[in-house]
């Protein structure tokens, strides 16, 4: 048995996210229908619920493993050798909107690689679990990737957010529907990813996205026996890079139609 307390941080992670995930959907739930949502600036939306995820996360994380580091979107933190890395809300424009397409997401990652990934699709109740090594799970049932092979009868969701111009994502989007793709963008990321570890679409792809919105999902997508692209290569953890992860089958064509490459 080995002491390197992975165990212990796995079954943490497990039980902070359902425990957040609980204070996300009672907050979603009680969020007044008449209200409009706040915007940090255009197309990026402010939520009370994003903070107040991410402060119970940080203080059971703390409480329970004092000596590792955490990043947080929203309050920052600090890279060391031990770090979680956490998305408390992904998905916040749907949440604003009222719509139920979001998810806390969890990583745990030692020396540049993740260890653990935990993303809790909040409204639908399915917590999606990996430990490296381990395979992946929803609720615990083991789940894998679709395995489909014809790019033509591919689901695709492809990314956008405002931190890049808009053209180089719609020659993106005009290049997966040239190949015959059904493209689709709901909104979360993180979800998106989980979505290609249990086979629900093929393939998530992003031209530029951040560490805490994928490093859960593309470890939960590799134990699902999925692809992915290096994203911790070049200081993904705090630049973030562009994102690709798909069945195996895909990986060829959906690297030639979105132009993101294995190594970033
Ligand atoms: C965003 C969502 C979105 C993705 C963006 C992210 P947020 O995160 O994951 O789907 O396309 O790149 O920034 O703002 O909802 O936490
Ligand atoms: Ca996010
Ligand atoms: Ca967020």
């Amino acid at each position: 048995m080995m002491h390197d307390g992975l165990e212990t941080r796995f079954a943490a992670a497990c039980a902070i996210a359902r425990e957040a995930g609980v204070l996300a959907r009672k907050r979603f739930l009680e969020r007044p229908r008449s209200q409009r949502p706040d915007f940090k600036g255009p197309q990026d939306f402010l939520t009370a619920t994003d903070a107040e995820v991410e402060q119970l996360i940080r203080g059971r994380l703390n409480e329970l493993l004092p000596n590792d580091a955490f990043f947080g979107e929203e309050g920052g933190g600090s890279f060391e050798r031990d770090v979680w890395v956490v998305d408390p809300i992904d998905g916040t424009a749907n949440f604003a909107r009222g719509i139920p397409h979001f998810a806390i997401s969890i990583a745990f990652v030692r020396d540049n690689r993740t260890e653990i990934g935990v993303v809790y699709n909040v409204m639908q109740d399915e917590l999606y679990t990996a430990q490296r090594g381990r395979g992946a799970f929803i609720n615990g049932e083991k789940i894998r990737v679709s395995g489909l092979a014809d790019i033509r009868q591919a689901t695709v969701e492809a990314g956008w957010s405002t931190r890049l111009p808009r053209d180089p994502y719609i020659a993106l989007v005009d290049r997966l529907k040239a190949a015959g793709v059904n493209v689709r963008r709901a909104g979360s990321g993180t979800l998106g990813l989980a979505y290609v570890a249990d086979g629900r679409i093929d393939a998530y792809c992003e031209l530029h996205i951040n560490s805490w919105d994928v490093l859960a999902g593309l470890l939960i997508i590799e134990e699902a026996g999925g692809w992915a692209n290096n994203f911790l290569a070049k200081d993904g953890l705090r630049k973030g890079n562009p994102v690709l992860a798909c069945t195996p089958e895909l990986a060829e064509a959906v690297i030639a139609a979105t132009g993101i490459a294995k190594e970033p």
